[in-house]
């Protein structure tokens, strides 16, 4: 019966795949917020969104399925938390990034190429906490 059908692992890099394309469309959405104030943040952000295309890379290898439309409802989110409080919407981002490096721990022996998406995904964090330290 598909109401207790266990998720596979299949199901499980889908939807981190379609995360990472949504954390692309986030960090790019991010950068237009801040880049007439802050242009090393939006420059920062926009790097981070290229890893954030890296992975979904990796994450497209395995599932062998492309997905094209990120949902948006965090990247909205994010940007209008950050129009008014950049510090709250780092900290967002960053529980973000450790929740996702989490969630892909189960999968690192299947998959040894995830290890170092997890290890990104933690930079990430870290990388929101230290913006937080250097502008906001
Ligand atoms: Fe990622
Ligand atoms: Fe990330």
């Amino acid at each position: 019966m598909a109401l207790f059908k266990k998720k596979t692992t299949m199901d499980h890099i889908l939807t981190a795949q379609q995360g990472e394309l949504d954390a692309e469309y986030m960090y790019n959405e991010m950068a237009k917020v801040v880049e007439k104030d802050y242009p090393e943040v939006a420059e920062n952000f926009r790097k981070v969104a290229k890893a954030e295309r890296a992975h979904y890379n990796v994450c497209a290898k395995i599932t062998g399925k492309t997905l094209t439309d990120p949902v948006p409802v965090k990247a909205i989110l994010v940007s209008n938390i950050l129009k008014r409080n950049p510090k709250l919407a780092l900290t967002l981002v960053a529980n973000g990034e450790y929740d996702a490096a989490s969630e892909y721990a189960p999968f690192i022996l299947e998959f040894p190429q995830i290890e170092s998406v997890l290890k990104d995904e933690i930079r990430h964090g870290n990388n929101a906490k230290e913006l937080i330290a250097k502008y906001f």
